[in-house]
């Protein structure tokens, strides 16, 4: 976090007033870096999707692109269920105004008879008051102790309870169900008739849209409708830097298919998702995609093949990981509940399936067609990036590095005169200048002339920056350049007029 705001990738909203809990903004490296993995997704999912690899059925995938309101009608919100259901149950603590996430307390027990009428000792598991309260309940009870999620406890003995933070028993309310979605009014007169709501998804754009893309576009199914954009929860408990944010980026596929095709297609994308990860460099231990259990479905997935979690283990989190995408079949949940809500048919006619006709074409099949929603978020790719890339080596001139891959680094490549003197200023003015026409469209390319030659490389490992080219006393009798490998920190010499060819070969090569 310290190296994020020194360098300019990430800063706390409104930090010149104190700062915004579960805001994030991102300073000139931050933001050409998350522009990056942006439009990489963008290229990998709607221009190119899956690097021309065929799907299931064997021909190339089709995904289209679009980009829909943050503000979509209310009734859209009652359709999909976030209105009902998009809460979670909270528990407040008289004693601290401490809040916790009902389904995040767990609680010590005695378990011995005799121990009845003790104090219970709860705690938040992964957070400082897991050890404090278990020391205080292994001395309470001795041996005999269980732990229980809070929710298991009856609520009439929750008198006993000291809550995580608090010295006094019983200082739990009974669980309250915060909306998380965030309100606002349309128009001027802000009456309880104009509320809106930021979408906390930007999935139900695409699927209120499904029927105008089908209409407009020459798209046959099976293909994919996807987005990327803003999204806003009003998350009781924000924390662990940008992973739970209030307001946050989301890139999304939802994959139309044929019902009976669902599963393949939601295995397909449950490979292809993970390689994507793999292939901007999360590859190693760190990540892993782990099937959810029935319990933990969401309300539109309970019905569907399963939801398959892509996970990164974070500074944060380890051992433990946290989630960066879901890849999640969503059955015809969303279509179906807008085809009522809307009164609208939204189902699909396939010319290419039902009973076979003499004269060797289809009948025709009208379907709703399920879904499967590979939804990644970006600020947690962007945090698993920042996070893989991060080297601590104290040998280096910068022991803390950035090992971003090229192909995300804001800044491509830095030029240098050696020193201030002799044409060399002048010879690297002259290939900044020609580097930044070229490569321009995919990041900075820095100059710099101050300090000592060791201490602009060390700036530039910090800021992930993975080519550093050098012009200095021998580029005036050779017209050579000293091109430097963040990575390996070795140098070698390369003809001044190859360098755009050298940035552009490793580049590319990433
Ligand atoms: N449309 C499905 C959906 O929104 P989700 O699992 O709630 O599913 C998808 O969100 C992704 O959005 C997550 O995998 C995560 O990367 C990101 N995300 C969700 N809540 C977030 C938050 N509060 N802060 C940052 N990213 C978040």
């Amino acid at each position: 976090m310290a190296l994020c705001k020194r360098r300019g990738f990430i800063y706390q909203a409104s930090d010149l007033y104190g700062g915004l809990n579960g805001f994030w903004d991102y300073g000139p490296l931050g933001a050409q870096l998350k522009k990056n993995l942006r439009d990489r997704w963008w290229y990998d999912v709607v221009m190119d999707p899956c690097g021309g690899a065929p799907g299931p059925d064997g021909q190339p995938v089709d995904i289209v692109g679009l980009d829909t309101c943050i503000i979509q009608h209310p009734k859209v919100w009652v359709a999909s269920g976030h209105t009902e259901t998009f809460n979670d149950p909270m528990v407040d603590c008289r004693e601290t105004k401490a809040r916790y996430r009902f389904d995040h307390v767990s609680v010590c027990v005695p378990t011995g008879e005799a121990d009845a009428a003790k104090p219970r000792f709860a705690f938040i598991a992964g957070t400082p008051s897991e050890a404090r309260q278990r020391k205080k309940a292994d001395k309470a009870f001795g041996a005999g102790l269980a732990i229980v999620p809070l929710a298991e406890l009856p609520v009439e003995s929750w008198n006993r309870v000291i809550a995580p933070d608090a010295d006094q028993p019983g200082t739990l309310t009974e669980p309250r169900a915060f909306n998380l979605m965030f309100k606002t009014y349309i128009g001027a007169t802000a009456t309880e008739d104009d509320v809106a709501y930021l979408r906390p998804e930007t999935a139900q754009g695409i699927f209120v849209q499904f029927k105008n893309v089908v209409d407009s576009t020459r798209v046959k199914i099976p293909f994919g409708i996807a987005q990327t954009g803003k999204a806003f929860r009003n998350e009781v408990t924000p924390r662990n830097f940008t992973f739970r944010s209030r307001e946050f980026e989301q890139m999304e596929i939802e994959f139309f298919c044929h019902p009976d095709q669902a599963r393949a297609w939601y295995e397909f994308w449950r490979t292809q998702r993970l390689a994507w990860w793999k292939s901007i460099g999360l590859a190693g231990d760190n990540l892993r995609v782990r099937e959810q259990s029935r319990d933990e479905l969401a309300h539109y997935a309970k019905d569907g093949a399963g939801t398959s979690d892509i996970e990164y283990r974070f500074p944060f989190t380890d051992p433990d990981f946290g989630e960066i995408e879901g890849v999640a079949h969503r059955a015809d949940f969303d279509l179906a509940t807008h085809q009522k809500h809307a009164r609208t048919k939204l189902e699909y006619f396939d010319a290419e399936r039902g009973e076979l006709l003499a004269n060797g074409g289809h009948k025709g099949e009208r379907y709703l067609p399920h879904v499967i929603e590979p939804s990644a978020g970006l600020d947690r790719g962007v945090l698993a990036v920042l996070c893989e890339a991060f080297t601590e080596d104290a040998s280096r001139p910068s022991p803390e590095l950035l090992r971003l891959h090229p192909s995300l680094a804001p800044i491509k490549a830095a030029v240098f005169p050696l020193v201030n003197k002799e044409a060399m200023p002048q010879t690297s003015a002259k290939l900044h200048a020609e580097l930044s026409r070229r490569f321009r469209g995919q990041g900075y390319i820095e100059h710099d002339a101050r300090a000592s030659i060791g201490k602009r490389y060390a700036r530039m490992d910090e800021a992930g920056c993975p080519y550093c080219f050098t012009v200095d006393g021998q580029t005036a009798q050779d017209q050579t350049v000293t091109a430097r490998d963040r990575d390996t920190g070795q140098q070698e010499r390369i003809a001044l007029d190859r360098v755009a060819d050298y940035l552009g070969e490793r580049l590319a090569r990433s």
